[in-house]
């Protein structure tokens, strides 16, 4: 399959770009695949009413298919035919953060059909904020399934270089939006329990859910990596945002955490390793590596969430064999960070 790639400017969507997203729009109604950029990673689109879709994204992914999918609309009331019944939690966290990274879980109508969501009576849904987003839901059919663009097992994608690198020749399309400005993917939070679960931290927090919803849970699994306990989004389970070399998160003072990283990386480059460090600006000249990079300002986190995916790829290009990462406070959107990072690691901590 040939894909084509298209740029679209977000603020500036002319004559040329709707053109370009009715395109796109036929490709996903007609059952064809097309990777868009979203507020939070990449997406990789097909029409989440067709069965057939659903399967060619498991497909294009290499993804095990009792994964389920994200459902992405474009307006509230699409709520409606898809689920049984909307809670009135998912009518209040919508008007407080959608369109937004929030993705919700719901119960199932039978128009959604189990290849979408893994074999579950249940669908998550959210409604993206990104324009292009927006407007290709619309002129997709209303309803599309989507997960990160990437394959399967390798951190979602932040640049549409990396849909590219990883889905050429597997879907009809890609558009190209530039760098999306979250980097994380979005919080899920299960609404079909009585008191209202995180399965997935992300930008929305659980401060800012509970301002909402009053007592709100987190997902035991997220916070705990020896808890043996399954984890409640089935694709949690999977050992994701995994980059190819051995990732070590260090804990401890900044000094302590330097040194260890420093001799380290010496050790290991003496091994004949390619090492690469994952530090702060602060902290960036203080690192000796083949490759450090800098994932951003540590008093402001939105920062080092949009970085980190990109500096793990960037890794991988340069054939990193051993990382090193210092590690982030766990408030805030810290959460999210810290449990990709952790996932990344295989919860490999050194407490140093
Ligand atoms: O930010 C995002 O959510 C991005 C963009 C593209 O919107 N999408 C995304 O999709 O991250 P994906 O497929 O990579 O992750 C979806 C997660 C998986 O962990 C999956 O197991 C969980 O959502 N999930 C989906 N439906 C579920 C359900 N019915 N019950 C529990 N977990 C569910
Ligand atoms: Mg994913």
């Amino acid at each position: 399959m040939k894909t084509q790639v298209i740029e679209i400017n977000e603020n500036n969507i002319d004559a040329q770009a709707q053109a370009g997203l009715q395109k796109a729009g036929d490709i996903l109604k007609n059952g064809g695949l097309v990777a868009f950029p979203t507020e939070t990673v990449y997406g990789l689109g097909g029409d989440a009413l067709n069965p057939e879709s659903s399967k060619k994204i498991y497909a294009a992914k290499g993804r095990p298919s009792d994964n389920p999918l994200i459902v992405h609309i474009y307006r509230t009331e699409d709520l409606v035919p898809i689920t049984r019944g909307v809670p009135q939690a998912a009518y209040d966290l919508a008007e407080a953060f959608w369109p937004g990274p929030l993705t919700m879980i719901m119960n199932k109508s039978d128009l959604v059909p189990y290849e979408t969501t893994g074999g579950m009576d249940t669908v998550a849904i959210r409604m993206p904020s990104n324009r292009i987003a927006a407007a290709l839901i619309r002129t997709g059919g209303g309803f599309i399934a989507a997960p990160s663009a990437n394959t399967s097992g390798r951190p979602s994608p932040t640049l549409a270089q990396y849909c590219i690198e990883d889905l050429d020749g597997k879907v009809d399309m890609i558009i190209d939006g530039g760098q999306v400005g979250i980097g994380l993917e979005s919080t899920i939070v299960d609404l079909t329990v009585d008191v209202p679960m995180i399965l997935r931290p992300g930008y929305i927090t659980l401060e800012m859910l509970q301002k909402v919803l009053g007592n709100v849970e987190v997902d035991r699994t997220i916070i705990d990596g020896n808890s043996k306990l399954k984890p409640k989004a089935p694709g949690m389970k999977y050992r994701h945002y995994a980059p190819k070399g051995d990732l070590t998160i260090v804990e401890g003072t900044q000094e302590h955490v330097t040194q260890y990283i420093n001799r380290m990386a010496a050790e290991k480059m003496a091994e004949g390793e390619k090492v690469g460090i994952i530090s702060t600006d602060a902290t960036y000249g203080d690192y000796k590596a083949d490759v450090v990079r800098s994932a951003g300002k540590r008093e402001d986190e939105e920062t080092i969430a949009r970085e980190l995916f990109h500096i793990l790829r960037e890794f991988d290009d340069e054939q990193v064999t051993v990382m090193y990462s210092e590690s982030f406070d766990d408030k805030g959107i810290g959460q999210a960070i810290m449990n990709r990072l952790l996932k990344a690691a295989g919860h490999h901590v050194e407490h140093v």
